[in-house]
């Protein structure tokens, strides 16, 4: 199989969404990173996912729904906690784990009672939800492991000999994975951190969410979320996280990219080329935001130049840096 690549045209994405509703995967863009989708009514196609990524089967999947879609049947309650943070978040990049409805197939939940599911607010990932009329499931589209693709090229190199269609689209406005929040107990807790917090969460509920540095201290916390696996997306270099301070006592001998955005980690990158040569140094903006949005593509770069290690600047250990040093931290275990 060789995967078509096709612009977001409105023919294109209705041809994408009856390949989805007769059972076929499409690979589609949304604003965090690219997913890759089948019809949950389609249980060939779900289970087609996880042999395309190299998944295991009872990690669950995320259901994707079009703004305004109706649940009902696919979970198994809109509770006013649901409806409060459909209202602040959706479309975007915020995942509720909630209990699941009789429609939702057990192939998609990992045989759990609950179903992750989010709308999300790329313009692509909208239309196509709509056209389809069902909800989409997808996980990003990557090999098991790898690093999310953030650009139709990442999946056709990963994918393209897996999957038949690849939707193109502007490049996801996020950059990294949605928050997943469970809604399973008493009090709300983050599984995955993203570009929304939890203190964003609180101020809409007005009350405490469990934090993800609570959930994951408790032991057995999730095992299900893939995202927690200790090494997950991860390029083929050897990616370390570490301030300016620590690069001018290196040694270096393999070609390396460093990346940063202060000035001083800069100039001791450039250091470093000066004297050891074969040093690319890449320059991010200093907002969380737009280094989360730049990571994965800059990740990857470092396979695509050939380089054997990411120099990448260690960011500060705040609430906004959160979601970035969970991926940093996962990328270079
Ligand atoms: O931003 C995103 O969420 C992207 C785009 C494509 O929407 N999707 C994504 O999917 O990151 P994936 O499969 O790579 O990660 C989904 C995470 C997994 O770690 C999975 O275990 C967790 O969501 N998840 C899904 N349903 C769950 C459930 N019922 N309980 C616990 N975790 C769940
Ligand atoms: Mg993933």
């Amino acid at each position: 199989m060789h995967a078509e690549l096709l612009d977001p045209s409105d023919l294109h994405i209705q041809r994408c969404a009856q390949a989805l509703q007769s059972g076929e995967l499409v690979a589609f863009p949304t604003e965090t990173v690219f997913g890759l989708g089948a019809a949950v009514s389609q249980l060939g196609a779900i289970e087609g996912i996880f042999k395309a990524k190299g998944r295991p089967s009872e990690h669950p999947l995320i259901a994707h729904v079009a703004p305004g879609a109706d649940l009902t049947g696919w979970v198994a309650e809109l509770t006013p906690t649901m409806q409060k943070l459909m209202n602040a978040f959706w479309p975007g990049p915020l995942t509720l784990v909630v209990p699941k409805g009789e429609r939702m197939p057990f192939e998609v939940t990992g045989g759990q009672n609950s179903v992750g599911i989010r709308c999300p607010s790329h313009p692509v990932a909208i239309e196509l939800l709509k056209a389809t009329g069902v909800p989409v499931a997808a996980p990003s589209a990557n090999r098991f492991g790898k690093v999310s693709p953030t650009r139709a090229s990442h999946v056709l190199a990963e994918l393209g000999d897996r999957i038949p269609f690849i939707l193109d689209g502007d490049v996801p406005e996020v950059g990294i994975e949605s928050t997943i929040v469970s809604l399973l107990d008493d009090q709300p807790a983050i599984l995955r951190p993203g570009a929304i917090t939890a203190e964003q969460i609180e101020a809409v509920l007005g009350v405490p969410v469990k934090s993800h540095g609570e959930v994951s201290k408790t032991p057995n916390a999730n095992p299900r979320v893939s995202g927690a696996l200790e090494k997950h997306y991860s390029p083929d270099a050897k990616v370390w996280v570490l301030p300016a301070s620590e690069l001018a006592a290196l040694e270096l001998q393999d070609k390396t990219l460093c990346v940063g955005w202060t000035d001083e980690f800069l100039a001791q990158a450039d250091a470093l080329r000066e004297k050891f040569g074969e040093v690319l140094v890449e320059a991010l903006s200093d907002k969380p935001g737009e280094v989360a949005k730049a990571l994965y593509a800059t990740l990857r770069q470092a396979d695509e130049l050939a380089c054997r290690q990411v120099l990448f600047e260690k960011p500060g250990q705040t609430p906004v840096w959160e979601a970035v040093n969970d991926r940093l931290k996962r990328a270079s275990a």
